[in-house]
């Protein structure tokens, strides 16, 4: 492998948020939902995204993605949010061929394993980004762009004090109802009640969105929903889950 290519994948961990300053020129510090992890990128997983960005990456841009020409067709965008290592994501694009699959994650590791795995699996459906997924939502997606949206298991942020850090807030998901079509979906789960709690009055205090449970809280765990790496650790720390689906009126 060349110098070039071993740096490439290195590179992306630096790049996962655009700089953005003050009027007066100072640096602006942002409230982040992630901490990016020192986790070494194994040489394997640098290979993956060195080899196959060109066929799975999305680079963050000032203008909105053209679904129709990454994808050469119409099928129905799902974004999904913090995909971890990819792999519940890389099964849900190849279970549904008719759909296209969008994916973010700013941990590069999970970037290398999930492109890696679609290559293994020759998934064409699918395309990931490794940036800050409130940047891409803003500048990325055009209105109405998305079918649905997935966010499973995001960082959950226990301490009250960084309920801030969560990445479910009224201000995004007002972004991303603004980007769903009408009669989309916003699918998330959570294996930490509080969050799930959090999650459900967002969702509910949105006017634009209705809730598919019949109790209107939470679903029962869907089958469709790949069992993913978060949520098998919860199982063993004994978490229970909390599915909630809600549809754009
Ligand atoms: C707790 S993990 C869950 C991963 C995966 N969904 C699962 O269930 O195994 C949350 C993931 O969200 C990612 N994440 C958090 N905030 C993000 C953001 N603003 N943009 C992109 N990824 C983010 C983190 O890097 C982390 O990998």
């Amino acid at each position: 492998m060349s110098e070039t290519q071993s740096t490439f994948a290195e590179h992306k961990r630096k790049t996962v948020e655009t700089a953005e300053f003050t009027e007066d020129g100072r640096y602006k510090r942002k409230i982040r939902s992630f901490v990016l992890r020192t986790g070494r990128l194994s040489d394997f997983q640098k290979n993956a995204m060195n080899e196959n960005w060109t066929e799975y990456g999305l680079e963050y841009q000032k203008t909105p993605f053209d679904f129709v020409e990454i994808f050469g067709n119409h099928n129905p965008v799902i974004l999904e949010i913090g995909f971890g290592m990819g792999k519940s994501l890389v099964e849900m694009a190849k279970q549904n061929p008719n759909k296209n699959y969008v994916g973010i994650e700013v941990h590069t590791p999970g970037v290398g394993a999930c492109i890696a795995y679609a290559v293994e699996k020759n998934v064409k459906n699918l395309r990931v980004i490794c940036h800050d997924a409130t940047e891409i939502l803003r500048d990325c997606i055009a209105d109405n762009a998305l079918s649905g949206l997935q966010l499973f298991f995001p960082d959950p942020w226990h301490k009250a004090k960084h309920h801030k850090r969560r990445i479910v807030q009224p201000h995004f998901i007002a972004n991303i109802v603004k980007r769903l079509q009408v009669g989309g979906f916003i699918h998330m789960a959570t294996d930490w009640e509080n969050y799930a709690e959090h999650m459900l009055e967002v969702l509910k205090n949105t006017h634009e969105l209705r809730n598919t449970s019949a109790d209107n809280n939470y679903i029962p765990r869907p089958d469709f929903r790949p069992l993913t790496k978060f949520e098998q650790r919860g199982h063993r720390l004994g978490h229970g889950v909390w599915d909630l689906y809600f549809i754009k009126n």
